[in-house]
Order: structure tokens, then C-alpha cells, then sequence
């Protein structure tokens, strides 16, 4: 298995003199005002929390949009401070970027143009060249931030997700000895889609200035290979792998990402079994089952289909009312956008609507937070939990997904999966569904919660195997090799 120990190795014999950078939009910490002083916090699971791990294992520079409202004032005069807060192995370069920026950039072309083009949800993009212009301006910017600190000596950059398509190329105009591996960690729709965006041929001139692209699914790979074929002059040679444009070559690959396997382990080996326990002194009832999902409040993700889900398994199994609560955690998610605030109300009052039709005694089915909760909060849920509901219209990978698979008592939990999440190709054990098939998920969530003990550990037992060969830093060292090699 590669671990944290073997992929330091890696690095070093790797990259050599070459240094190391991570771009991309979120950052792992943040510096926020308390009414106690300046106070740093992680920010909520995702991406950037496996970014974070790379970046601990091989002293990267990490570069990220500063979003705490106290981040400016601990940084140094390059805009770096050292992180993670204890440890400090690595450089947190921030850069900052005006409301209006954030606006166009972040709210408008990430995440009401590529956000919903990329995923099949049927939420309409929107084009506004505007958005399309901060998009390009704070693209150069993260650019800038990345020049700025390259010396004379050659680099390796990493380049993560949709806000920065344009990076690889400006890097490499940039003319300096540059490796640089792109990641998109979101789905990538079919040309007929993709096709209707204006500036298109744009995004896919951006990203092949990289030596690697990678997808979560091969299917995303594909294409992402139609849409050049049939939109700009270049040379694909599918049986390679490989796009050739201008004289440059970029390889594209399906590569799932993993998570940290030993680091769950060790974060459950502390977590309490005592939850429900607790849960049930605290609201009064007498729970048998407990469901949880973790999610952003985020229309890709089906809450609407799971809620359904839920109402019908509880009308179609009667005998698990009031035995069962279905705890959701679902923080508030780039809520300047109209339709996620939009979907936000839809969902709670949905919710509300449940709990009114069902309400029993004390108990009522559902039970929803709107806060991010800390990682062992969340994985104490995972590991007390008999069923977790991961219900995405469409979905990059997943990362919830694979950490409840590795976090659940094996004997006891088990997974309803959507289908349409990348990790539902590593997760081929679970009980897989069709997230718009309501009935399917209500029998799949009577499945979870009836199945014998036996069964759950044989599928639990093949999933871990998967999640324990193909983890994080199997993950990082591949995308490494492959952006240097290949
Ligand atoms: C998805 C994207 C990430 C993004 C995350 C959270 O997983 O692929 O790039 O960071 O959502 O979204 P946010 O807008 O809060 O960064």
C-alpha cells in the first residue's frame, strides 16, 4: 500500500530540484474574527481537504483564494503563512480577490456557467461575458501569484478544478520549464452540452497547455476527447491517450481519487458507538436506525430524491416509524447564487412537510443541520450509522462516499449509492441506485437496514480492499507520474 512515508520518498526522488505548487480556489484553513482574537479553522470536508494532505507530505506551496475575513492579517508580505497550524510543513500563499471578482468570478462563470454545464442536472447555465471576463482576469491572477514565486529553477504545478481552466495555459506561455498536471474534479459533459457554452474551445485551448489531465471517470475522459475532436484543430489519438495541439502533447486519463486510508482509521478508532444512545435521550425517542448523509446544500446532490426516498420507505415499510431518523448534515453552500437558495428553501420545507405527515409522539423522521461539523464529529455519524444515504444527480467522485465505507462498523453499516457518483465505479459493492427512482431507493433503504450482518461485511470488506490500494497518496503519486512522464 503507498502511504504518506513512500510518496515523501517519491517526491523527493521525483521531483528533485523541481519545486512544488498547488493552485486552486478553495483553501484548507481560514482566519476568521472572534469576539477572542483571530481564530484558524479548517474549512469543511472536500477537495482541498485531500489537497491538504499532499501538500503535508510534500512541503508544496499551496495556492488559494483567502476567504477568512482575518486572512489578510497573518500573512506575510508574499501573502504565505504556515501551515497546518501545529505542524507547519508547508506555505499558504493567499490570494485576494475584490467583491467583484468573487462575483463574476466564483458566483458567476464557476459556478452558474461550468458548475451546472458540467453537471447533468438540468439546471440551465448561464453565459454572460462579463463573468467570462473576471473569469479570465483572476485566472491570470493565480497565475501571477505562481510566477511570483517561481525563482530561476524549474517547477512542478498542480492545477485543481473548474475555476481555473485557463491556468494551464497561461503557465506555459509563460515560457519557464513548468510541469503541470491538471485535476478536474467534476464531471465533463458530453460535446452537445459542452458545446452551447461560448467561450468553449476557450476552456479547451486552457486546459491543454497541461501535460496531464485527469478525470474522475472514464467516461468524463471521453468526453472531454469528443468535444476536442470535433471543436478545434488537433491531433487525438485515443488508442494513446493523448491530444496534441500546437505542438504540444497532454495526456487524459480516468483516475479516481482516494482518500486517506490510515487517517480514517485513526480518527474512528476514537469515535464513540454511544450515539444513538445519546440521540435518543436527547430527543426523547427510542430510535432503532439511524441514516445519515453528509452533503453541501447543493442541487446536484438529490436531497429533494433522497427526501422522497425516505417519505415512500417509511409508507411502504410502516414498521420502521419511529424507529428510525435519518440525520442529515447539509451546511449552506454558495448562497449568493438565486438557485441554491432556491433549492435551500425547497428542500426544508420538503423536509418539514415529512416530519409534519409522519410526526409521531415525540419522533419525527428527519433531522437536518445546516453547519459544517468537524471531521471526527463526522465520522463518529459514520461510524454509528446503519445506513448512509449519497443520492447525486450527477457527481465528480464523491468523497463522502468512500469515507463512510471505510468509516461504518462493518457488520452494521451500509451505503445506498447513487450510481451517477464517480465512486460509485470503486464502490460497485454498495446498493446501487438510480437516484430519480424513488421507489428503488426506498426498497434499497429497507435493504440496508434488513440485509443479514453477514452479507454487509462481505460487501464492506471487498470496498475497503479497493479504498486501501487505490488511496490518497496512490492517487497523488500516479497524477505525479503521469504529468512528469508521460
Ligand atoms: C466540489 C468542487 C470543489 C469545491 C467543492 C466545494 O467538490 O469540485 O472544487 O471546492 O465542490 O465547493 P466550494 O464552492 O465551497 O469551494
Amino acid at each position: 500500500m503507498t502511504n504518506i512515508k513512500n510518496f515523501h520518498k517519491f517526491i523527493k526522488k521525483n521531483l528533485k530540484d523541481r519545486s512544488f505548487y498547488i493552485v486552486t480556489n478553495r483553501e484548507p484553513y481560514i482566519h476568521t474574527k472572534t469576539s477572542t482574537g483571530i481564530k484558524v479553522s479548517k474549512t469543511a470536508g472536500g477537495v482541498h481537504t485531500l489537497l491538504d494532505l499532499v501538500a503535508q507530505a510534500s512541503n508544496a506551496v499551496y495556492i488559494a483564494q483567502g476567504s477568512g475575513n482575518a486572512d489578510k492579517y497573518v500573512v506575510n508580505k508574499h501573502n504565505m503563512v504556515a501551515m497546518p497550524p501545529i505542524t507547519k510543513t508547508y506555505f499558504l500563499k493567499r490570494v485576494f480577490l475584490s467583491k467583484k471578482e468573487l462575483e463574476n468570478f466564483y458566483y458567476g462563470f464557476s459556478n452558474q456557467t461550468l458548475w451546472p454545464l458540467s453537471h447533468a442536472v438540468f439546471v440551465k447555465p448561464e453565459f454572460n461575458a462579463v463573468w467570462w471576463s473576471y473569469y479570465q482576469q483572476v485566472n491570470q491572477k493565480f497565475v501571477n501569484a505562481i510566477l511570483e514565486e517561481l525563482d530561476h529553477k524549474p517547477a512542478f504545478v498542480w492545477v485543481n478544478d473548474y475555476h481555473l481552466a485557463l491556468v494551464p495555459k497561461m503557465l506555459r506561455d509563460s515560457g519557464k520549464d513548468i510541469k503541470i498536471g491538471t485535476f478536474w474534479h467534476i464531471p465533463w459533459p458530453t460535446f452537445e452540452i459542452f458545446r452551447v457554452n461560448p467561450w468553449a474551445k476557450e476552456i479547451l485551448t486552457g486546459l491543454l497547455g497541461s501535460d496531464f489531465i485527469g478525470f474522475h471517470r472514464g467516461y468524463h475522459a471521453q468526453n472531454f476527447f469528443q468535444c476536442v475532436q470535433r471543436m478545434i484543430e488537433a491531433q487525438v489519438e485515443l488508442d494513446q491517450s493523448q491530444i496534441t495541439y500546437k505542438e504540444h502533447a497532454t495526456k487524459v486519463e480516468p483516475l479516481a481519487a482516494g482518500i486517506d486510508y490510515q487517517e480514517i482509521l485513526e480518527i474512528k478508532q476514537d469515535a464513540k458507538i454511544t450515539l444513538k444512545k445519546n440521540l435518543n435521550k436527547e430527543l426523547g425517542v427510542n430510535i432503532k436506525y439511524l441514516a445519515v448523509g453528509v452533503d453541501r446544500l447543493d442541487y446536484t446532490k438529490g436531497l429533494l430524491e433522497r427526501f422522497k426516498m425516505i417519505d415512500r420507505f417509511l409508507e411502504k415499510y410502516p414498521q420502521f416509524q419511529e424507529k428510525f431518523i435519518y440525520y442529515g448534515i447539509m451546511p449552506f453552500s454558495r448562497t449568493h447564487i438565486p438557485a441554491y437558495r432556491t433549492y435551500a428553501k425547497t428542500v426544508t420545507d420538503l423536509c418539514d412537510k415529512i416530519n409534519w405527515k409522519y410526526s409521531k409522539n415525540d419522533w419525527t423522521p428527519i433531522h437536518i443541520t445546516t453547519e459544517s461539523l468537524p471531521r471526527n464529529k463526522v465520522i463518529t455519524y459514520y461510524k454509528n450509522a446503519d445506513v448512509c444515504l449519497v443520492t447525486p444527480l450527477d457527481d465528480g467522485l464523491n468523497l463522502v462516499a468512500k469515507e463512510y465505507v471505510l468509516s461504518c462498523e462493518e457488520k452494521k453499516g451500509m451505503i445506498v449509492l447513487s450510481k451517477f457518483a464517480g465512486a460509485a465505479n470503486d464502490l460497485r459493492h454498495s446498493l446501487l441506485i438510480n437516484p430519480y427512482n424513488i421507489e428503488q431507493g426506498a426498497d434499497a433503504i429497507n435493504q440496508a437496514l434488513t440485509i443479514s450482518e453477514q452479507e454487509k461485511r462481505d460487501r464492506n470488506i471487498k470496498m475497503r480492499k479497493e479504498l486501501k490500494e487505490k488511496n490518497i497518496y496512490q492517487w497523488a503519486t500516479t497524477f505525479i507520474e503521469k504529468t512528469l512522464y508521460e
